[in-house]
């Protein structure tokens, strides 16, 4: 675990990060981009700090790549790509730089090494899992194999790496219906989220779909009574889940997508008002760039997206800490399995 008073202390030796309001003025392109989201006292203590690393960055010659679940002052910040699974995935088989610092969660960061193994990539904290990732080995895997003997093995990217390179495919909340329609067999296991595979398998109807019993903790907990009384309060919100959350929910809402599709539905929709069912951070980092849309209504935290910090993201930078290694026969193999979803996915759009 990090010692957070010790480094706090370290870092303060060597860079300048107290408060500080002319410095957050004179950065007031950067603040524009999350002036709805974040009030101008937090910006006056983000903005050193969004200083440090922006610099630290050029002298590492390093990369920044961040989920759409980061908080706004590194989503917009300190980031120099953002988006969803995939396009950070992608991202990371493109990238010149020499270091690429994964704000995300330990996955992601597994899976930008896999895919770029002469990159250093670190990760802020290595306690930033993730519940789905967790919920499943290379052991279940074969588990299910054996039960459902011929049948390929689609994972979730949401997994670590001996669990991909233990399966056939991957796949993102993307593109898991791509995937799953390209796939010849009858009788397809999907690992580990049984709520991305039930949405999927709604939407594939030809394919006998079986899975594991994984979940999201912060999609999970939405109800489909939660939708219903949400919409009857405020019947004109348009409602837009996530395909993590159980089938009844998406049945609910107006649309479902993975992080990059919320983001387009709305860009395309422009509705008055939205309730995006899914990660609280979401809302908050698109919501500069829609001013038109109202974001309402109830969201869940991910307490393992939400241990990504600026000051961790300094520190890791400034120490050139923690960085992922991943065996390279199981690299080898977990490649295979992602270039494989990787190059289908392109070749389908
Ligand atoms: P996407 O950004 O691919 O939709 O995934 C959401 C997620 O839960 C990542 O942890
Ligand atoms: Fe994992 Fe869910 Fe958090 Fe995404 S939101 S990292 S799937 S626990």
């Amino acid at each position: 675990m990090l010692d957070m008073p010790a480094i706090r202390q370290d870092l303060n030796t060597v860079y300048d990060l107290a408060p500080n309001p002319d410095l957050a003025a004179s950065m007031g392109d950067i603040y524009a981009r999350m002036s709805r989201v974040v009030s101008p006292a937090d910006w006056a203590i983000h903005a050193p700090y969004v200083a440090a690393i922006n610099a630290l960055k050029k002298q590492r010659n390093a990369t920044i790549l961040a989920h759409n679940y980061m908080m706004p002052e590194i989503f917009h910040g300190i980031s120099d790509v953002v988006g969803d699974s995939l396009q950070l995935a992608v991202e990371a088989t493109k990238t010149k730089a020499d270091v690429i610092v994964q704000c995300g969660v330990h996955f992601m960061a597994e899976t930008s090494k896999i895919l770029n193994p002469s990159r250093i990539v670190l990760m802020p904290d290595m306690g930033a899992g993730c519940s789905l990732a967790d919920s499943i080995t290379a052991a279940g895997v074969e588990q299910m194999r054996a039960k459902y003997p011929g049948a390929p093995v689609v994972s979730y990217v949401n997994t670590t790496a001996e669990v991909k390179a233990a399966s056939d495919i991957c796949c993102t909340s993307s593109n898991a219906v791509q995937i799953i329609r390209a796939l010849e067999a009858e009788t397809i296991i999907m690992t580990p989220d049984k709520y991305l595979a039930q949405n999927v398998a709604a939407q594939v109807p030809e394919k006998r779909i079986v899975w594991w019993d994984g979940s999201c903790i912060v999609h999970e907990q939405y109800t489909a009574q939660d939708i219903r009384d949400f919409r009857e309060w405020n019947p004109d919100t348009r409602i837009i889940a996530h395909p993590e959350c159980p089938p009844d929910v998406v049945a609910e809402a107006d649309f479902s997508g993975s992080t990059s599709g919320i983001l387009d539905y709305v860009s395309r929709e422009r509705p008055a008002r939205a309730m995006l069912v899914t990660e609280c951070s979401m809302a908050s980092n698109i919501s500069d760039a829609h001013p038109e849309v109202e974001f309402i209504g109830p969201c869940n935290m991910c307490p393992y997206m939400k241990m990504i910090t600026l000051e961790k993201v300094l520190w890791s930078l400034h120490t050139m800490t923690t960085q992922i290694e991943v065996a390279p026969a199981i690299a080898d193999k977990a490649r295979l399995a992602v270039q494989r979803m990787i190059d289908l996915s392109a070749q389908k759009a």
